[in-house]
């Protein structure tokens, strides 16, 4: 039995830094990252780019198909990152090579459950100081805060997130029906004092969900609908009110399918705190209207 860390463990304060996306059109996907996002377009390898604005990165990839490879944290200073090193090796996990270009050289990832990377480091490229000029999205708050993922390996997930890699578990979601009334199927990690960097719903298939940027508040939801508006992107879900996490949302979609989240309000919780339970992912996902319910084996959930 397994008790889920609720004590701050050396990976505390990290945040989310970067996350990279593969595509089988990765130059259209960056593309639509530098007008949709405001962010500026670079290469960083023959197959790889570099998209970025202030507080917010992500690097796409050229693969055959669309993926999540890897979502990277970066913690405080290196001496933190050695302590976390430390931390896990004493619980045999194999630590690997870092995939990012953005880290230091004693950046490391490790494999989760669904054989995607986490990847640890200190960012040591600096990251963008301002907008590209005449890049009108380019300023407008939006701060890379939180990436999830829907998981076939939901149970392997949590454990692997929270006893193996010390994430603190926040709210948690339950099955409200069925044979399986009362076990978790949603879960959201944090790293720091947001309600959560990293999350995991339970689904038929592993696959990416969604990544998040966190604004200012309420008007800057606005701006950005108004900015996806111009370019004639459409909201697919939102705007709403997530029950978990308590955050303002809307949500698009990008050429391949991933979807983007335009956050505000998130919750913050202190070292410890214990998070919600909610019963039932309708009200968790959205408490002003229609939910997104990823694990459609959960009857009225
Ligand atoms: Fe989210």
């Amino acid at each position: 039995m397994t008790t889920h860390r609720l004590e701050a463990s050396p990976l505390w304060p990290a945040r989310l830094d970067h996350i990279r996306y593969d595509s089988p059109d990765a130059a259209r996907l960056a593309d639509f990252y530098g007008r949709t996002m405001g962010m500026a377009v670079s290469t960083l390898g023959p197959a790889e780019f570099l998209l970025e604005a202030p507080s917010r990165t992500i690097v796409v990839g050229q693969a055959g198909a669309a993926a999540h490879p890897y979502s990277a944290f970066a913690l405080a200073d290196g001496r933190q990152l050695e302590t976390y090193r430390a931390f896990l090796k004493e619980r045999g996990v194999t630590l690997l090579p870092s995939p990012t270009p953005l880290f230091g050289s004693d950046a490391f990832a490790v494999r989760d459950p669904d054989d995607r990377l986490a990847v640890f480091g200190t960012r040591t490229r600096p990251a963008a100081a301002a907008a590209t000029p005449g890049n009108v999205a380019g300023d407008l708050p939006g701060m890379l805060q939180h990436v999830v993922v829907a998981s076939s390996r939901f149970a392997a997930m949590l454990a692997f997130y929270t006893d193996t890699l010390g994430f603190m578990l926040s709210d948690t979601v339950h099955k409200d029906s069925g044979p399986e009334a009362g076990q978790v199927n949603v879960c959201f990690l944090r790293s720091d004092e947001m309600h959560h960097s990293f999350a995991v719903f339970q689904a038929p298939q592993s696959r990416a969900d969604h990544h998040a940027y966190e604004t200012t508040g309420w008007n800057d939801l606005k701006l950005w609908a108004d900015h996806f508006g111009t370019l004639e992107i459409p909201i697919w879900w939102g705007p709403g009110r997530h029950g978990a996490g308590n955050n303002l949302f809307f949500m698009i979609k990008d050429p391949d399918g991933n979807n983007i989240e335009i956050s505000a309000e998130l919750e913050t919780m202190a070292k410890g705190q214990p998070g919600k339970k909610w019963m039932g992912a309708r009200r968790a996902t959205n408490l002003w209207g229609e939910p997104w319910i990823r694990d459609t084996a959960a009857a009225s959930s």
